[in-house]
């Protein structure tokens, strides 16, 4: 049977420009229309608004998001149930931060008008209802967040994305000089996860000529940032290509990795990624021997031997969170890839980590 082609829907309005925060309230004020009010959630870095002359009205509500975990659905349906609870919908929620942020925006647009809990909709479109509408402004870049259409989030059972073309930002604000003062290795670790959907993505059998263009461009200007003369700006482009083409294709072998990395110990997801790529020669060689050069000229130092001492229970579920990556792992190793990527392929990859 031949696979039916993916309808590729991308983010209707981006803008981008050094700047580009300063038309913020304009595109607000229009959504408002006079009565309606915006949530906000703000990485707890970015917390005074003001200095980004980003008008927050009296009957605004505004949240700062805690990401020094990856977002959880208890947290998801807290703030849902706090938006509710406080009157009528928003016209708009706004995001302002990092992907783990850009990922709350997506999931309480999707659960204010979708009932239940937001760990229902861990999967592939199962929410049924549009969400409210949703703006996207990322601080750092590389997870994609701003164009993909997933929100990754931790569950009582499981780390997997609300995947659905209602996970997609209505538009999204790219301005470079928020790039500005992220700290060297996040600002790593979250272009290393661009590199990696673009290495994942052109080394998969699900690759195309869609895929192929937005993952080696995204490649070069990943490169050009790390190891060259790119500006901020380059990488925000890069982590939007990067994106773009693995919503056309997918991740592989290193996501899925990462998401147990995610569970176990709540590692961030860029450097999760940057954990276990490492170890990926096998899957990836033609890409290993740029990557340690960026991390060395980079000055990261990787964390090692973190599942040596883990017990064997945990090492079981990361394995189970491993195997749930169904597509990913089909992207990376083909059709047969159960028989490739056994318990104790997985386990053994783990326990060197
Ligand atoms: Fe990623």
């Amino acid at each position: 049977m031949v696979a039916p082609i993916k309808n590729f829907l991308s983010v209707p309005k981006t803008m981008f420009g050094v700047g580009a925060i300063s038309q913020l309230n304009e595109l607000l004020d229009e959504r408002r229309a006079g009565s309606g009010h915006i949530v906000f959630f703000v990485d707890h870095y970015f917390k005074d608004l003001e200095k980004y002359n980003i008008r927050v009205d009296s009957g605004d509500l505004f949240f700062q998001v805690d990401t020094s975990e990856e977002p959880k659905t208890v947290v998801i349906d807290e703030y849902t149930k706090k938006i509710k609870d406080s009157g009528d919908l928003p016209c708009a929620v706004v995001a302002f931060g990092g992907g783990s942020v850009l990922d709350v925006g997506k999931a309480v647009s999707i659960m204010l008008t979708n009932d239940g809990s937001s760990s229902d909709y861990q999967g592939w479109d199962l929410p049924k209802n549009k969400p409210v509408y949703k703006v996207g402004i990322p601080t750092v870049s590389g997870t994609g967040a701003e164009v993909s259409r997933t929100c990754v989030l931790m569950g009582p059972e499981k780390k997997q994305g609300i995947n659905s073309n209602f996970s997609l930002y209505d538009q999204i604000v790219l301005d470079p000089n928020l790039l500005e003062t992220v700290p060297t290795e996040q600002a790593f670790y979250t272009a290393m996860d661009c590199y990696i959907h673009s290495v994942e993505s052109l080394c998969g059998c699900y690759l195309n000529d869609f895929s192929k263009a937005y993952a080696e461009k995204a490649l070069d200007l990943t490169r050009k940032r790390f190891l060259g003369d790119g500006t901020h700006g380059d990488m925000m482009i890069a982590s939007m290509f990067g994106g773009n083409s693995i919503v056309y294709s997918e991740v592989g072998v290193c996501h899925a990795m990462s998401y147990g990395l995610s569970y176990a110990f709540g590692i961030h997801h860029g450097e999760g990624n940057v954990i276990a790529f490492d170890y990926l020669d096998q899957y990836y060689p033609d890409y290993m021997e740029e990557f340690r050069e960026m991390v060395k000229k980079h000055n990261i130092t990787i964390r090692r031997g973190l599942c040596a001492d883990l017990s064997e229970e945990m090492l079981e579920k990361m394995i189970d969170i491993t195997l749930l990556m169904e597509k990913p792992l089909e992207n990376a190793l083909g059709t047969d890839w159960r028989n490739i990527f056994t318990r104790d392929v997985i386990k053994e990859l783990y326990l060197r980590m």
